[in-house]
């Protein structure tokens, strides 16, 4: 051995020895770690979680609207949760279900009281899914539970995880446009998602009641009550995640772009959900993109939907220092 690399030798020995006794400091930023499933064992729980992981991906097959038996239709469209709920809700800003268990029970501004993460689940099975409820005890919810459950394995309650959601791009000061969000649509989405917005289904025998590319208007679309249907929404979804193989380091999408075509999307007809009217209850706490009234301001049922969003923000603060300011 010559003498240089003798040298190298102990200074390795010398590193290795060093690493061993001095501690790194514990990593103390939150870390996406999405636990793997195929690690559990095969035991009741672990069967429980790779269920609600199918129900999650394929919910089409297991409580759509087509599935053979008629008392577990409890979706009314054939869209997966995983065609907004990227990955199987693994996906930063892709609407992940990952890190957020302990964040249930919460107060939610639409019903105006607390939630269970069953109530949550529910409100997109009513909305995105365009169906009923699921009862809570029933198999299917207990099992999308003990998966959501599974997804914060080792997430402290309350700790804020960047990448939930699904983004938040910087406002237009103008209105969202959907005649130039058309032309968007035809040149970045129709190639999949097809000219009348029904996407493509699946054409493998046992996955045909679901989509290859999910529609994004239409019969077998969210409806309009949905958070998808909601211009803010989809417009930081698409801009995140859309054309698909985009993700939020390579946006495929400018800004400007992301929000006309959103504008397109939502101008398009979908299923009418009943009673949005009550949603909101506090109606100063309603999101100003919410595209049905009542309103607390005087703005127009047309700029809550398409923006500009600004001017309707700064009258809200307003109303609501206003109302502060008489208790
Ligand atoms: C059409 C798109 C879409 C589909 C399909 C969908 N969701 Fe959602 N989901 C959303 C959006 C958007 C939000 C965030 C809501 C908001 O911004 O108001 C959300 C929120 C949630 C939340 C709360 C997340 C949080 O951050 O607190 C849960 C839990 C959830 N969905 C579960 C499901 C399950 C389970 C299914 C399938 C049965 C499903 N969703 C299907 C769009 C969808
Ligand atoms: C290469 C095919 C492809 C292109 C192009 C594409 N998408 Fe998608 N899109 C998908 C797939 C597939 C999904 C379902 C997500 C998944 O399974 O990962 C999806 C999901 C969505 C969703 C949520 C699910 C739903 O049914 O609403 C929206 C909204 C959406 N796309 C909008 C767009 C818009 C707007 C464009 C154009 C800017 C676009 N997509 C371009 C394939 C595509």
């Amino acid at each position: 051995m010559t003498a240089r690399r003798a040298t190298v030798v102990v200074f390795l020995l010398a590193a290795a020895t060093l690493a061993a006794t001095v501690r790194l400091p514990a990593q103390t930023a939150p870390v996406w770690t999405v636990p793997e499933i195929g690690a559990l064992p095969r035991d009741a729980h672990g069967m429980q979680v790779r269920e609600g992981r199918d129900l999650i991906t394929a919910t089409y097959a297991h409580i759509g609207p087509n599935v053979a038996d008629a008392s577990k239709r409890y979706a009314g469209n054939n869209l997966a949760c995983t065609n907004c709920h990227l990955q199987a809700g693994t996906r930063k800003f892709g609407l992940p279900l990952f890190g957020l268990y302990g964040d249930f029970p919460q107060y939610s501004s639409r019903s105006g009281n607390e939630i269970t993460i069953e109530d949550r689940l529910n409100a997109c099975m009513t909305r995105s899914m365009n169906g009923r409820a699921l009862p809570d005890d029933s198999p299917e919810m207990r099992a999308m539970v003990a998966y959501i459950e599974f997804l914060s394995t080792g997430v402290p309650a309350g700790q804020k995880l960047p990448g939930m959601g699904a983004g938040n791009m910087p406002e237009l000061d103008r209105a969202a446009d959907p005649v130039r969000g058309r032309a968007i649509y035809l040149r970045a989405c129709v190639s999949c998602h097809n000219t009348d917005g029904s996407g493509i289904r699946n054409s493998g025998p046992h996955t045909a009641l679901g989509y290859m590319m999910p529609p994004l208007w239409g019969p077998d679309s969210f409806n309009d009550g949905a958070g998808m249907a909601r211009l803010t929404t989809i417009a930081n979804f698409v801009h995140f995640n859309m054309p698909h193989g985009a993700d939020y380091l390579n946006p495929q999408l400018s800004v400007e772009d992301a929000w006309d075509v959103a504008a397109y999307v939502v101008s398009q007809p979908r299923p009418r959900k009943a009673g949005t009217d009550k949603d909101f209850p506090d109606l100063l706490q309603k999101p100003l993109d919410t595209p049905f009234g009542p309103y607390a301001d005087g703005f127009s049922a047309q700029q809550h939907k398409y923006g500009p969003f600004a001017p309707i923000r700064a009258e809200i603060e307003r109303l609501k220092k206003e109302r502060a300011a008489k208790r």
